[in-house]
């Protein structure tokens, strides 16, 4: 075993380095890595090779002995395993790694994955938070962190960007995205592909992005999480397909295959899908891994007879590692030997598999990650503390502020903090927090009392988030009338939204609803701080509370973050990026819906509900600031466009209040008269500019024919001539308008 293990040494260190200016990441694979890659490849039986194809979970287990199961660590010493995912902690994979370098036949390094969705250990926003500030770099920076602080502590590969399109809030995993648009989800998308990836993937703070879920899991029939999706092919490519194009120009390492169906294939089995757009369309050759299980639950959905089967529709789609799915490795062989899948495949899925380590330096120094002083050097840093309470803060989307309530005086003297989540540590941070601890998280009340420590606060939880028991209404009661100002902190455990944690009725859960409703009886200055991971119906408590603020799960830095907001040191500057809906009933809703033949009018047969408005309590792009913008002078540079031309779209906005702000400058456009039915608004730009009281700043946006494409009437990618209209404005329903002729 050590004569080999050297062999594989001398090799690499013969092979040349064929340097090319190629991306370092998924769109085309790096030369460089070719001549080694292969050098490895060489070595290897197809029993070693089909090894590489299997990830396997861990225990998660962070500190103290090996725990992993014995037939899990037997599977790496036969070299039946390429990955591990769920192995925390630079010490434990460092152990598992080990077994792979120094228990196999050839030492291949195994790839760690793990989940780092919003923070490893400091804590940042849920995504769908992060999204609303419309704050790409802040964005970034957040995914920058993560990296920083999972690579120290071994990992390598993050099951992150969810670049899922969402449009309906009873999802849980709307928690997860960037919302229902696909101009910002793939803004966004690449935002974070660039932080967690960073500008090299060879620097050792840096790890492989994964674009999941590949596609259309975010279409989940009625809100229910792994439910059918039957979809037609215009909205799959103008809807749910954009941001994982958007991962591949930004050169995501890694992309993951869906659980779900669409249009009766499971997508992890879907050539049509996987290897027809991704390989085929967009040149994708990076790696692609299944969802958990995916390969494996094509026989539940019933497409496939036996694991055997599946594994043939997944290898033959280009899946080429099977997470968690025991599919691969017990039948890959025999495919093989059958004809039903070729060598060929499997060594293309073993390079891409081996090319990963091999940008990630793990041949080099397969332990290179796991460093247990750099953990402890870099893990919650004051510095990470400070970047995810600024995140937190960009992140909340003020709703209501009826006779600037907020922000709060500083000098107030009593204030009643009310509410189940006011001091609830877990609550802030999410279901997918990584290693992300309570102990570690400011609540509101914390937040708020470091910040007025001179104010008495009376701080009554009130009720639970779920149950029906109002007895601690009375005393909470009784310490808002003490009061001057009333914070009521309601909203969704972190329990409530993220996977399989879907739900039917999106109001506030229990009795939160009649606490809020009972406070607001007091007229009391008031505001509602809302956590949740999810749009929800707002509409009782819109009418009744003077002020909104939608703080999400915020993160290790939640209180100290909401107290800058209540209390002014930072102007609330963000919108919503979900439509938050009137009534469960109008779901799905979202901005960017067609027209109809009888759009709503008061005549009787229009398309309406007879019981409620078409139009959502919040739209999209929706939210408030401490200060007014003023916005005038929509001007267009030329009153046409040609196909070889550019327009120019330029609006004045001013701060027309007293308090220095930031608004996002939000730019949509409507084909009037195209061949097929067009959106009634799409956002094609925005811009976030902070400006002073009393400034004013241009603001423009560029329009080219290619950003008015679309699938025509014969699916050709193209423009028509005819009336099209822009929009600019502080959210996508009080807008500006003009005009202007798309010329052939
Ligand atoms: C989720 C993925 C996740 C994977 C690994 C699955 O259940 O759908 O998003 O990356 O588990 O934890």
């Amino acid at each position: 075993m050590k004569r080999l293990t050297s062999l594989l040494v001398v090799l690499l260190l013969m092979t040349s380095f064929a340097y090319s200016q190629m991306s370092k990441t998924g769109l085309n694979q790096d030369a460089k890595y070719a001549e080694q890659v292969d050098s490895v490849l060489a070595l290897m039986t197809l029993e070693e090779k089909i090894g590489q194809l299997n990830q396997l979970s861990g225990d998660g287990e962070v500190t103290g002995p090996i725990s992993l199961n014995n037939e899990s660590q037997e599977a790496i010493r036969k070299g039946h395993v390429g990955s591990m995912l769920n192995i925390n902690s630079s010490s434990y994979t460092r152990k598992i790694q080990k077994i792979a370098v120094e228990e196999t036949r050839l030492g291949i390094p195994l790839i760690f994955g793990y989940d780092v969705i919003h923070g490893y250990k400091t804590i940042f926003p849920v995504p769908l938070g992060e999204s609303a500030s419309w704050d790409l770099e802040a964005i970034e920076k957040s995914a920058r962190v993560a990296a920083v602080e999972a690579t120290a502590a071994g990992q390598h590969w993050t099951f992150a960007p969810m670049v899922d399109i969402a449009r309906d809030p009873r999802w849980g995993r709307i928690m997860e995205g960037a919302g229902e648009d696909p101009y910002l989800g793939s803004e966004v998308a690449k935002a974070r592909v660039r932080g967690f990836q960073g500008a090299d993937l060879e620097k050792k703070n840096t790890m492989v992005a994964c674009a999941k879920h590949f596609v259309a899991y975010g279409a989940a029939r009625a809100g229910r999480d792994y439910n059918t999706v039957d979809m037609s092919k215009r909205k799959l490519h103008e809807v749910y397909l954009p941001p994982f194009e958007a991962a591949v120009e930004a050169g995501v390492g890694t992309f993951m295959t869906s659980f779900n169906e669409l249009n009766g294939v499971p997508v992890t089995g879907s050539k049509k899908h996987v290897k027809g757009i991704l390989r085929d369309d967009w040149n994708y050759d990076g790696l692609i891994v299944s969802d958990w299980g995916s390969v494996m639950e094509q026989v539940v959905h019933g497409s496939a007879k036996d694991l055997k089967e599946a594994a043939d529709y997944a290898m033959n789609a280009t899946v080429d590692m099977d997470m968690e799915g025991h599919a691969y490795l017990p039948h890959m062989k025999e495919l093989v030997e059958e004809g039903k899948v070729t060598e060929e495949q499997i060594d293309a899925a073993v390079r891409r598999i081996l090319h990963k380590k091999f940008e990630l330096g793990l041949f080099d120094n397969p332990y290179r990650y796991s460093d247990e002083e750099l953990e402890k050097e870099v893990t919650l840093t004051d510095e990470h503390r400070q970047l995810s309470r600024d995140v937190a803060r960009k992140s909340m989307v003020l709703l209501k502020n009826d006779n600037n309530i907020l922000p709060m005086n500083a000098e107030v003297k009593k204030v009643a903090i009310i509410g189940p989540l006011a001091d609830a540590k877990r609550e802030m941070i999410g279901t997918w927090s990584a290693q992300g601890e309570a102990k570690h998280v400011v609540t509101l009340l914390e937040g708020v009392k470091n910040a007025l420590p001179d104010a008495e606060i009376n701080y009554v939880k009130a009720c639970e988030v779920e149950d029906s028991d109002k007895s601690g209404f009375d005393k909470a009661m009784q310490a808002a009338k003490e009061a001057d100002f009333v914070i009521a902190a309601v909203g969704e455990k972190a329990m409530m939204s993220g996977e399989a944690l879907s739900r039917m009725d999106i109001g506030l859960p229990g009795v939160q609803e009649d606490l809020v409703l009972e406070l607001a009886e007091l007229d009391k200055p008031m505001a509602v701080v809302l956590f949740n991971g999810r749009p929800l119906v707002l509409t009782e408590v819109d009418k009744a509370a003077p002020a909104i603020l939608e703080s999400w799960l915020p993160g290790t830095e939640a209180g100290n973050a909401i107290a800058d907001v209540l209390l002014g040191k930072y102007n609330p500057s963000g919108k919503l990026t979900a439509t938050f809906p009137y009534s469960v009933g109008q779901v799905p809703i979202f901005y960017a819906h067609k027209h109809t033949g009888r759009p709503r009018t008061e005549a009787r047969y229009t398309s309406k509900y007879i019981d409620g408005p078409n139009e959502p309590l919040y739209p999209f792009g929706y939210g408030l600031s401490y200060t007014d913008f003023d916005y005038r002078d929509l001007s267009l540079s030329n009153a046409e466009l040609t196909t070889d031309g550019t327009l120019k779209v330029s609006v004045q906005v001013k701060n027309a209040g007293d308090m220095e702000g930031e608004e996002v400058v939000q730019f949509y456009v409507r084909d009037l008269e195209a061949s097929v039915t067009r959106p009634v608004k799409e956002l094609k730009g925005f811009k976030k500019i902070a400006l002073k009281p009393g400034e004013k700043k241009t603001v423009e946006f560029t329009l080219t024919p290619e950003d008015l494409a679309f699938y025509n009437r014969d699916w050709e990618w193209t423009t028509e001539p005819g009336t099209v209209k822009v929009f600019v404005g502080g959210d996508s329903q009080n807008t500006l308008e003009a005009e202007f002729d798309l010329k052939e």
